[in-house]
Order: structure tokens, then C-alpha cells, then sequence
């Protein structure tokens, strides 16, 4: 999940050669080299440099574009693992959120046929699911590719990556790549990866995966781990940057957002170091001014489970691009430029997720 409070926070340091950076101040990166972005703007080009000065620009609320940047394809919900953490690892949760039917190869390319039409540059065919049980993801992949989408991206569980489809992800034209992990032991690993395959066979994939690039001289995608820092792994955080480290692009250290409103459930995840010291209220979310998430056909202006409020229609009857600019989704714009986010119920709930504070933490959504 991405949201940002500060608007204009690219942070870079250097410290003993490894960057650190955030692109929205909730997620931490590590890089070995320069910011990924500069990486591959190197690799791909001025179109890639051309397409993230306007993404910084709509981060900055500085601009509208008139296609969103980013199109989030949530295609279903399946999954071979029940993270805690995560909504897929609790059926009732799961089941209460999510609606629709499930978005078909040609429901996808009907989005992304839109997209091309317009020149969108970006899009995930990931949502909340694990994407390589998808059995051909390589030629959705590939779809968006020849359709000159030029940063397609995903995280995966790393579960399901065999050399033969390792092999196919990068003949894909995928440009990013992330591990999901969140954790450096084994015992961690099952605890936060309940029902996952051993850490070590994970692992493997990985390696196999890399060593495929690297004979194969590919510069695409790049690659990454990340760890979605909950109160049940926080202890493993360093050891685990310093494991990757040398192996990979990037690594990314998330906050954990609770998936749904549900008190009782989520409140345990937090870390330590992630209460806030007052309530946040400078907030402006950029989601609305970046993507449009659609899960399964439904259309939304952001990736919350519990956004039905805001959803904008169905790809069997709305656009992408009338959906983008129809008066409900400016209505949410407007609301972020202008840091009223907490007129909207929704976003009131949301951002009291992502900044709890110690006193009232969650206790304020249940009185709204
Ligand atoms: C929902 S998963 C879907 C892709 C794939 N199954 C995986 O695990 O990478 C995408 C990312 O969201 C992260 N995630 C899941 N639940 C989260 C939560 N409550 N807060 C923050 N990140 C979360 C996962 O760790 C993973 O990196
Ligand atoms: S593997 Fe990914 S989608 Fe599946 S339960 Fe874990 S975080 Fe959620
Ligand atoms: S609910 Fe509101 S604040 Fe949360 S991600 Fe969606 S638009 Fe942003």
C-alpha cells in the first residue's frame, strides 16, 4: 500500500554505499546503486524519465492527468498462503470485502486496450492475491508490454516461481519484480507466512531466478525482497537488509496498514515504533491522483478493502478514462488538495489506520 502525508519526500542518503529513500514516507527502500527510478530511466529512457517527472508532479497534486498513471488490476483473490496480517489470510474478512466476479484475460485486456489508447505508462497485475497462480501471467504481462505499458510491476510470494516460469517472467517484459518475505528466519517466516512452503525452498526460487537473469545478461525486471514490518518480525528488520543486501536491487521495508477496519483483529500487527505522536492532519492521499484500482470488474480511486463507498462503477458499463474524471473521483480530489480528508468517512477510517496514535489509536473509527 502507498500513501503519503509529505508530498514532496524523496529522501536519499548515503550510508555505507546503501541508499536509503522513500518515494511516500511510509515505505523505506534500499538500494545498492542510485534510486531504482534512475536505474531505469538508464534502461528504458527518456520515456521512462518523461513519465516519472509527471508521476512527482501528481504526487505533488500539482496536476490531473487526463488518463491515471497507474492502473492497479486486482484480478482475484486467490492465494496459497494465509499471511495474518493480510485480508487473503482470513476468509471471513476476505469474504465481507470482496465482491464481483473475477476479472477474465479479456476484461484485462479491455483495461489495458484502454490504457494504450491513452498512453499510460504503468500498471500491476497484482492485487491482493498471489499472481503466479495465475497460470499464464506472463502473457497478461506481455499484453501490457506490447501495448507499450513501460513499467509493469508486481510482488509475489515467490511461492509458485518454477525455473520455467522464471524463465517466461523475463521474456515477459516485466520491469519490477519483489519478493514478499518479512522475515530472515525460518521460524519467523512461518509465523507471518502461515501456510507458506519452507523459507529455504523460497529462498531457492529466488536464486534460481536470479541466476536466470544474470546468464541471460537481462536488465529487466529489477529485482527486490520486501518485509512488511509487523510487531511479530520487527526484531528480524536489520539482518534481514544485511542478507539482501548484496543480492538484490532493492529492498523494501513497509508499514503494516491494518487490511480492514476490524479492531480486535489488526491491532497486534503494529510494530513498536509506528504509533504516532498526535493525529495526523496534514494528510493528502495521492492514490487518487495516480491510479485507478480495479478489483475484479469493480472500478475504485484507491486500493482500501473497505472503499465500496467510493466505488466509481463497472468496466462492463464505465470507462477508465469517464470514470477518472467523473464527478465522484474529483469529488475525492478535490477533498485530498485541499486536506479535508477527514470530510470523507472512508478516508477518515483509512488514515486512522495508517497513523494511529497511542491514546485514541483505532478507538476513533468506532466512534465515527
Ligand atoms: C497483498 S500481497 C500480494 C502479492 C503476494 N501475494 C505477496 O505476498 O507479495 C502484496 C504486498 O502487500 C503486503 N501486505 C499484505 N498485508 C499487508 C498489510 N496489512 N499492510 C501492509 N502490507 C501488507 C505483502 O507483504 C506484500 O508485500
Ligand atoms: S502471500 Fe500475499 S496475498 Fe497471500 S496471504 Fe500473504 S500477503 Fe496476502
Ligand atoms: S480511503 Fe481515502 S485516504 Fe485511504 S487510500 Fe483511499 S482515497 Fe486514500
Amino acid at each position: 500500500m502507498d500513501h503519503t502525508k509529505k508530498t514532496d519526500n524523496t529522501v536519499c542518503s548515503d550510508t555505507n554505499e546503501v541508499k536509503e529513500y522513500s518515494t511516500d514516507g511510509k515505505v523505506r527502500h534500499f538500494s545498492t546503486e542510485e534510486d531504482i527510478n534512475q536505474k531505469l530511466i538508464k534502461i528504458i529512457g527518456k520515456k521512462f524519465e518523461e513519465y516519472r517527472k509527471t508521476w512527482d508532479k501528481a504526487n505533488r497534486f500539482e496536476l490531473v492527468t487526463d488518463f491515471p498513471l497507474f492502473l492497479h488490476l486486482d484480478m482475484n483473490q486467490e492465494c496459497n498462503y494465509q499471511c495474518p496480517h493480510c485480508i487473503i489470510g482470513d476468509i471471513y474478512e476476505t469474504k465481507k470485502y470482496y465482491e464481483g466476479s473475477y476479472l477474465s484475460f479479456e476484461g484485462f485486456k479491455k483495461i489495458v486496450d484502454e490504457g494504450a489508447e491513452y498512453g499510460c505508462p504503468s500498471l500491476s497485475p497484482q492485487g491482493n492475491n498471489e499472481p503466479f497462480l495465475i497460470k499464464d501471467l506472463h502473457k497478461y504481462i506481455n499484453y501490457a508490454h506490447k501495448k507499450n505499458f513501460i513499467d509493469i510491476m508486481l510482488n509475489n510470494n515467490g511461492s509458485a516461481l518454477t525455473e520455467k516460469r522464471a524463465q517466461q517472467v523475463l521474456d515477459s517484459g516485466l520491469t519490477r519484480i519483489r519478493f514478499s518475505l518479512d522475515a530472515f528466519t525460518a521460524e519467523t517466516y512461518s509465523k507471518v507466512r502461515v501456510g507458506s512452503i519452507p523459507l529455504d525452498k523460497v529462498k531457492k526460487n529466488i536464486e534460481t531466478f536470479l541466476n536466470l537473469k544474470e546468464k541471460g545478461n537481462y536488465k529487466l525486471p529489477v529485482t527486490g525482497v520486501s518485509f512488511c514490518k509487523v510487531r511479530q518480525n520487527e526484531h528480524e528488520v536489520e539482518d534481514f537488509i544485511n542478507y539482501w543486501q548484496p543480492k538484490v536491487d532493492i529492498i523494501s521495508i513497509q508499514s503494516f496498514v491494518p487490511p480492514t477496519t476490524n479492531k480486535e483483529k489488526y491491532e497486534k500487527f503494529y510494530s513498536t515504533d509506528q504509533y504516532e505522536e498526535v493525529e495526523s492532519k496534514d494528510f493528502k492521499c495521492v492514490q487518487p491522483f495516480q491510479r485507478l484500482v480495479i478489483r475484479n470488474q469493480y472500478i475504485y480511486p484507491c486500493c482500501v478493502s473497505f472503499n465500496k463507498d467510493l466505488r466509481l462503477g463497472s468496466i462492463d458499463n464505465t470507462s477508465i478514462h469517464d470514470a477518472w474524471h467523473s464527478p465522484k473521483m474529483n469529488e475525492i480530489r478535490n477533498l485530498h488538495k485541499k486536506g479535508l480528508y477527514y470530510k470523507n468517512k472512508t478516508c477518515k477510517d483509512c488514515v486512522n489506520l495508517i497513523y494511529p496514535t497511542k491514546e485514541a489509536s483505532l478507538d476513533r473509527i468506532l466512534q465515527n
